[in-house]
């Protein structure tokens, strides 16, 4: 029962192993505590945390469920916009809302994914991806491509990861970060927060930096790209809250 309805709604990806263990899904569900702007509690009888997360789902307003739950009931709440996630939480889950659109897509050559509709603040943007040999550039790409609204690179060579934008010229480039302890080849989670003022991104659960908007428009950022130099790059997955 529990697969039955779980399934079609919040993830929309294929299975391969451990099919019953939707806990360490990495695509929808997060072990941890989302702060959201516009919530609301739902006090339904019989609160489980699947059922939270589906009521989410069926809800206009709602990206995020998150679920406290003790032995004999869970508590549960609905929140419109995300605006921080406490990875290390614990006796907390919570569900985001939103879909999985590419998997398993091998670069380069560089990969570009639509966002449908455009960033909005709330929204959360999850990829999963393998580091390539070299250095590995993620974007968001605003009006019509024709603008980097901002790119993260991973570069092996100057064990950097660089954050820029090319708006109106290339702009100041960012590199502060808790470390590098990555390799080639490696699969890393990279999750963006959209605010109001900034992206905070998160790699792996640790918030890496944060990044002021310099395309204030979010509406017109429509495309996610990915491209390398090196080899064996691949986009493991990326998923984008409704
Ligand atoms: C989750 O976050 C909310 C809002 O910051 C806080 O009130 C609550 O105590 C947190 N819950 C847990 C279990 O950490």
């Amino acid at each position: 029962m529990y697969l039955r309805y779980w399934l079609p709604l919040m993830v929309s990806v294929s299975l391969a192993s451990g099919e019953c263990d939707l806990t360490t899904r990495s695509d929808s569900v997060v072990p941890g505590n989302v702060t959201g702007v516009s919530c609301q509690e739902d006090q339904t009888p019989d609160m489980t945390s699947s059922r939270c997360a589906i009521r989410c789902h069926a809800a206009l307003d709602c990206r995020a469920a998150i679920a406290v739950c003790s032995s004999s009931a869970c508590f549960c709440t609905h929140c419109a916009d995300i605006f921080n996630i406490d990875f290390v939480a614990v006796g907390v889950e919570s569900h985001l809302k939103g879909r999985v659109f590419v998997e398993y897509l091998a670069f380069p050559p560089a990969r570009q994914i639509s966002i449908p509709n455009g960033l909005s603040v709330g929204q959360v943007i999850r990829v999963r991806v393998k580091l390539a040999s070299d250095s590995t550039s993620l974007k968001l790409l605003s009006q019509e491509n024709a603008f980097t609204a901002f790119l993260i690179d991973f570069r092996f060579y100057s064990k950097s990861i660089v954050r820029n934008s090319n708006v109106q010229g290339w702009g100041l480039e960012e590199r502060s970060k808790p470390h590098f302890n990555f390799s080639p080849g490696q699969e890393i989670n990279v999750l963006y927060i959209v605010r109001s003022t900034e992206y905070v991104v998160y790699i792996d659960s640790v918030q890496f930096f944060v990044f002021e908007h310099r395309e204030h428009d979010l509406h017109s950022i429509q495309t996610f790209s990915i491209d390398s130099i090196g080899t064996a790059g691949s986009l493991i997955f990326i998923f984008i809250s409704d």
